[in-house]
């Protein structure tokens, strides 16, 4: 019976060792991985993400769809073609659409307007797997952001519909849902709490919102890609284990307005770098 005992407690104790060790490995890859994230961030002309904002430029500039016209009539909030500072001005009711709308989402709409493009297909599969580059539509995001990037986020966010859209965010945002019975605020509502090495920011909170929110498209080492905040909402739908929230979506949208008008008044920061 003793030694019974005694082995049990040797087979409890080999399994903490070994959980320990792939800890251990698994922390040290992490830790190697933030001094690469921060010698990319030394170096701001080393993001990746550039490139994708240097082809999204083109992209806007180029005659696509069967009307074979370019972007550069698209009214992102700022009058047709104005592309300095209108992703700072975003997200936005806009009465053509008669919808609140973030960047991707306008961009979508302009393609199917200008461009007579039927986004049904590349809604089915708009955000890049791992390894793969971001696709057209984030790298045209990408460059937008990136046109603001210096400015302060200034959404007005007054208009009923945007008030509407912030008021549906915060509840989104709070709301326990899908089989794990999770909210946002789960993982976002405190100060200092971390999965592995990675800081969850407090997102309900001004401060701490400010600070990253305004980072978004950012190229992410990880999955060597650049990652939209549509593509950002449909990640965290899916560690929540929702259904997959569609790109340009009203829940989408909403969520963004929420955390823009969080993050009012910080800096715009995009292209970001995460980890
Ligand atoms: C199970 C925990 C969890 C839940 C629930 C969750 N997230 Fe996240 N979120 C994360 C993790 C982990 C990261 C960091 C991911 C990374 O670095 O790869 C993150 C990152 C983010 C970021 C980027 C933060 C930054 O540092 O720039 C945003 C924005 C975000 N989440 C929004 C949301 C929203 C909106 C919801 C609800 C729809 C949500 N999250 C729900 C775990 C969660």
């Amino acid at each position: 019976m003793k030694s019974l005992r005694t082995i049990v407690a040797a087979i409890a104790l080999l399994g903490t060792a070994t959980f320990d060790r792939a800890a251990a490995q698994q922390d040290a890859v992490e830790r190697e991985l933030e001094k690469y994230r921060q010698m990319m961030k030394a170096d701001p002309w080393s993001n990746p993400a550039l490139l994708d904002a240097d082809d999204g430029e083109a992209l806007w500039k180029k005659p696509a769809g069967p009307n074979n016209v370019s972007l550069e009539k698209c009214d992102l909030g700022k009058g047709p073609g104005v592309v300095d500072g209108a992703f700072a001005a975003l997200p936005k009711y806009f009465a053509d659409a008669d919808r609140v709308m973030d960047t991707e989402t306008r961009i979508l709409w302009c393609r199917e307007k200008l461009q007579g493009i039927d986004n049904s297909e590349f809604l089915k599969n708009p955000h890049p797997g791992g390894g793969a580059r971001v696709k057209e539509v984030g790298r045209i995001a990408t460059w937008i952001a990136s046109k603001s990037a210096g400015m302060k986020f200034a959404a007005k966010l007054d208009h009923p519909k945007e008030v509407d859209a912030v008021e549906v965010g915060k509840v989104l945002f709070n709301r326990r849902m899908g089989p794990f019975d999770f909210a946002c605020t789960t993982c976002h509502a405190d100060s200092g709490k971390r999965i592995r090495l990675q800081p969850l920011p407090f997102l309900s909170k001004p401060e701490e919102a400010k600070k990253v929110v305004g980072e978004w498209p950012a190229y992410r080492v990880s999955s060597t890609h650049v990652m939209t905040m549509q593509h950002r909402v449909l990640d965290c739908f899916w560690q929540m284990r929702m259904h997959r929230v569609q790109m340009g979506s009203e829940v989408s949208n909403a969520l963004i307005a929420y955390m823009v008008k969080t993050a009012e008044g910080g800096d715009v920061a995009a292209p970001g770098m995460k980890r």
